[in-house]
């Protein structure tokens, strides 16, 4: 049993309720690997902002629970080396079960998800609930995130074909009979990076697909039934042109991306949304970088030469997430 505070990680509590008087979100980012989680460390050391290092069920099978672990307690020694102490939570993203929410929290995560989205709401509510009372108990209080509503998309462990909103209706209760410290809502937003099919978004005269809005009309209702209370959006990936571009110019073939815009995720993190589930970007980022390296340098077999650009990469498009889109720059 490893408590995260062991680990020199916090919580979420403090964060959200900064965040949410403050009118900015926290950066939640994915990673499973050395490269991304320097870029992660990298990037919120320099714009001085706070972090949720997301780790999902596929992550930890990945990387093995026991180096994730370790290399939490690295980052945050890795911020302290760079020169200015950020808080940073180690996050369970998407955990599917009870034993799985259990298993990390006793390996040091200082948050877990805990997704019955697609569960009867009933059941999520247990399940949500059972999760809350055991990561409320624990000597350190480690925070829960639920989920209301569900979100279309399909990565390795998080699989919905169609989505549906959160009832508006339905959060109160929710939140009074589980416990849980935040809400993942469902407004639009997908996971991956395709998050809308051609035929819901118009072309601009270049051809890029422009989305449709986010439901912002739900996200209202729904604050004025959790006043001040810390809502999570999941999803959230801009898909950005340029690096679509790059990995087709390289060889790649990723047709009909689509993400959302940049400015629509500004107006949610001046909102009660305080946490934005940012994954493929990151994917992206990486990618690009790798093919365009290699296809230009054919003779390049050092993965340093490729896994080096690619987290300066990663690092710079963080930096621009948490400057101009998240505003949690300057609120470490
Ligand atoms: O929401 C899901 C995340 O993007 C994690 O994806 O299960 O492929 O690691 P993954
Ligand atoms: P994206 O696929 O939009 O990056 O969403 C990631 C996410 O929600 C992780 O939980
Ligand atoms: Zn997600």
């Amino acid at each position: 049993m490893t408590s995260y505070k062991e680990l020199g990680l916090v919580n979420t509590k403090d964060m959200f309720a900064k965040a949410i008087k403050g009118g900015y979100a926290i950066p939640a980012y994915n990673f499973n690997n050395m490269e991304q989680l320097q870029a992660i460390i990298q990037a919120c050391v320099e714009t001085k902002s706070p972090v949720i290092l997301q780790v999902s069920a596929g992550a930890r099978k990945y990387a093995n629970k026991n180096l994730l672990k370790n290399m939490a307690r690295g980052a945050v020694e890795y911020a302290h080396e760079l020169g200015y102490d950020i808080p940073v939570v180690l996050h369970l993203d998407h955990g599917s079960s009870f034993e799985l929410c259990k298993d990390c929290i006793e390996s040091g995560f200082s948050s877990v998800m805990i997704d019955g989205s697609a569960l009867p709401y009933d059941e999520n509510v247990a399940l949500t609930k059972q999760v809350c009372d055991f990561a409320h108990s624990q000597k350190d209080y480690v925070t829960v995130e639920g989920e209301l509503g569900v979100l279309a998309g399909v990565e390795d462990d998080v699989v919905a074909e169609s989505s549906h909103y959160t009832k508006p209706e339905e959060v109160q209760d929710f939140v009074s009979k589980t416990g849980v410290d935040s809400l993942a809502i469902s407004i639009g937003t997908s996971h991956g990076r395709c998050k809308f099919t051609p035929e819901q978004c118009t072309r601009n005269a270049d051809g890029v697909l422009i989305p449709p809005p986010l439901a912002f009309d739900v996200l209202e209702e729904i604050e004025k039934k959790l006043p001040g209370f810390p809502i999570v959006l999941h999803g959230s990936s801009s898909v950005p042109v340029e690096y679509v571009k790059i990995i087709e110019q390289y060889g790649g073939k990723i047709p009909d991306s689509v993400g959302i815009p940049e400015e629509q995720l500004r107006k949610a993190a001046k909102s009660a949304v305080c946490k934005i589930n940012i994954d493929s970007d990151g994917r992206l980022a990486m990618t690009a970088a790798v093919r365009k390296v290699l296809a230009e340098n054919p003779g390049e077999f050092d993965p340093r030469k490729y896994l080096g650009p690619a987290r300066d990469e990663l690092k710079k498009m963080y930096m621009h997430k948490n400057i101009e889109v998240l505003g949690s720059a300057g609120k470490a």
